[in-house]
């Protein structure tokens, strides 16, 4: 548990853009000191020199391939050499991958599941240990609604951040009462680039979302209350709750509306059609 940001130190993965970034900031507007992780080096240098004016945040920038099988150790360290005690994990560097099956390269898959899965899993695992001695800390972990029900055509992204939200409820079970606790963040669409970046450009302009600044004000709180996991904002929240209610049939049929290839359904031409462009509804 965090009683006092002040003067102690976060690590967040994924820092140099969207939730990450904006963690960053929240934090440092509360007077941690922060320990960035991602691949753009420059992107993060930027926040850290601002943060640094604004709040007098101590940044180091670990510029790091975290899909890299080895990473994590590298990462955690780095966090040794720099003989800092995180007090605060934020294990938020994520990719999606949206689109049919031919269309999606296995090579992918494996550096998705290797930066959304085993990371996260790994260094957590490697952080645990020296918090449960202190008995001091927080770990969040970047899930999403997507964990609450398979999502066709983002099956391997749904499943990765099914994994995490269980992964991360049974972690809260284990440490509580340790003095640490562990709280799994499942966002609904947020306003950052995640969808361009996973295959569905312009996808984002076309739906409801809502902010980094809430999703990460809402995280926070609920790291705070010492939460298993959070759904920001309450329609999101409904929705995991609604999904209970399908047969599971129902709600994976129900997923396909949202990513499904524009053309190339009929399904038996599917094995000849490469082009991934995607619409709202079938
Ligand atoms: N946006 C949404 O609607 C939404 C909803 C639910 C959950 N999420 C989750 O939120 C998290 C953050 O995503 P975002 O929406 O903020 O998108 P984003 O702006 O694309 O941020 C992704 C972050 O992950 C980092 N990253 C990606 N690949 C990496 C790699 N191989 N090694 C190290 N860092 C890597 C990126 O940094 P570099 O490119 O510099 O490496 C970037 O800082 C993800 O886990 C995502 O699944 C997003």
């Amino acid at each position: 548990m965090i009683d006092s940001y002040n003067d102690r130190w976060a690590l967040i993965t994924g820092a140099s853009s969207g939730i990450g970034a904006e963690f960053a900031a929240q934090l440092a507007g509360r007077g941690m000191h922060l320990i960035l992780a991602a691949r753009r080096k420059d992107r993060m240098a930027e926040l850290a020199t601002e943060l640094n004016t604004r709040h007098g945040t101590r940044c180091h920038i670990v510029a790091i391939d975290l899909a890299d099988p080895d990473a994590s150790r590298r990462l955690f360290e780095e966090t040794r050499r720099l003989n800092v005690d995180v007090e605060l994990l934020v294990n938020n560097a994520g990719i999606g991958l949206i689109g049919q099956i031919e269309s999606t390269s296995p090579e992918d898959v494996r550096r998705l599941l290797n930066l959304n899965l085993v990371t996260l899993a790994d260094l957590t695992y490697r952080v645990l240990p020296g918090m449960l001695k202190r008995r001091h800390g927080a770990i969040i972990n970047m899930s999403s609604q997507a964990a609450f029900q398979p999502v066709a055509f983002m099956a391997t992204y749904a499943a990765s951040k099914s994994f995490i939200l269980h992964f991360s409820e049974a972690l809260w079970a284990e440490v509580r009462g340790r003095g640490v606790t562990v709280t799994a963040l499942c966002p609904g669409v947020t306003r950052t680039d995640f969808f361009d970046k996973a295959g569905a450009p312009g996808w984002l302009e076309k739906h409801t979302s809502i902010t980094p600044t809430k999703v990460v004000r809402t995280a926070l709180k609920a790291m705070e209350k010492r939460r298993q996991y959070v759904v920001p904002g309450w329609n999101n929240y409904l929705l995991t709750i609604l999904v209970r209610f399908m047969t599971r049939r129902t709600a994976v049929n129900e997923s396909k509306r949202y990513f499904r290839p524009k053309r190339s359904l009929p399904e038996d031409d599917a094995a000849k059609k490469t082009t991934d462009r995607h619409q709202d509804s079938e």
